[in-house]
């Protein structure tokens, strides 16, 4: 079997054109646009490519992006006083702080001084909460496009089995609750699963998100399952010249479209759902705020 390719990119323009044409309607019918700030402490380099990526996609579908690029040294205090700023001003409706934050820095601490109502990625803790029983909350945006293309691609997930591998609070977690949601059968698995194979190879859906390259091999996999490959893990590419590198997902793509049903490209999956589920969240975070 060679699986049919679950095509994240085309997926996230038209998730990004629906946005676009809301933002539109809020800005004709009501005056609103939507606004997301983005905080960056610090130059970690993969955070600024997707702190750029975010602002560039939100202008591109007509709302306003505010960026904070704050010096590695913040304080603590300094972060807690902008985000205080932030949750009070009328013009933001999004509040991203985008992770890992430098040491010294405590990561729950700040992400539970958003207020709820703008935390588009869905960290704080009413919002985790929230999902965990079922009620109207942020819902954290790698999980919820990995939801949308499971949705989009087989209807119904009633009854299916679901096996999510990685217990991170970004996407394990959460991932987990939204299948359970959908009805699925759901285990979590992590790095200290018993058997991790032969957990996977009982799952319908395999959501492979460890954040270790390659670790999920094809002969893990049931026949016709969906994979899911949160994964975006650089390695060394010899093959394409000295010190050249590429990006692999957390299963061996090539190893599993062998056997799966359908599965998610790295890149070109799982990635450009994210950023499309970050502006639909603003979107909604506006709808709310203004009734
Ligand atoms: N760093 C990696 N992924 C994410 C994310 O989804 N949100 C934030 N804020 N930081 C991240």
């Amino acid at each position: 079997m060679t699986a049919e390719i679950i095509d994240g990119k085309a997926f996230a323009a038209e998730v990004r054109d629906k946005v676009a044409g809301h933002v539109a309607r809020l800005k004709e019918e009501h005056g609103i646009t939507p606004g997301l700030a983005v905080v960056l402490v610090g130059e970690d380099p993969a955070s600024q490519v997707y702190v750029r990526s975010k602002g560039k996609q939100t202008v591109d579908v007509g709302m306003n992006s505010y960026e904070h690029k704050l010096d590695v040294e913040t304080s603590q205090a300094d972060l807690l006083a902008l985000i205080e700023q932030l949750n009070h001003d009328p013009a933001v409706h999004g509040i991203l702080v985008q992770l890992p934050l430098p040491r010294h820095l405590d990561e729950d601490l700040v992400i539970n001084a958003i207020d709820p109502a703008k935390d588009v990625d869905g960290f704080h803790i009413s919002n985790v909460g929230l999902l965990g029983t079922g009620q109207k909350s942020m819902v954290p945006c790698t999980p919820l496009g990995c939801l949308m293309m499971l949705r989009h691609h087989h209807g119904s997930l009633l009854g299916m089995n679901a096996v999510v591998v990685g217990r991170s609070n970004i996407v394990g977690k959460p991932m987990a609750q939204l299948l359970l949601g959908d009805s699925c059968t759901v285990t979590i698995a992590h790095s200290r699963t018993k058997d991790l194979a032969a957990v996977v190879r009982r799952a319908d859906i395999v959501v492979a998100a460890v954040g270790r390259p390659e670790m999920v091999p094809g002969d893990w996999i049931k026949p016709g399952a969906t994979v899911i490959d949160v994964g975006i893990n650089r390695v060394d590419a010899p093959e394409k010249g000295a010190g050249k590198t590429r990006l692999v997902g957390d299963v061996d793509f090539a190893g599993c479209a062998e056997v799966a049903g359908a599965i998610t490209p790295v890149p070109g999956g799982v990635g450009p759902m994210t950023i499309a589920c970050l502006l639909a969240n603003t979107v909604t975070a506006c709808c709310r705020a203004n009734g």
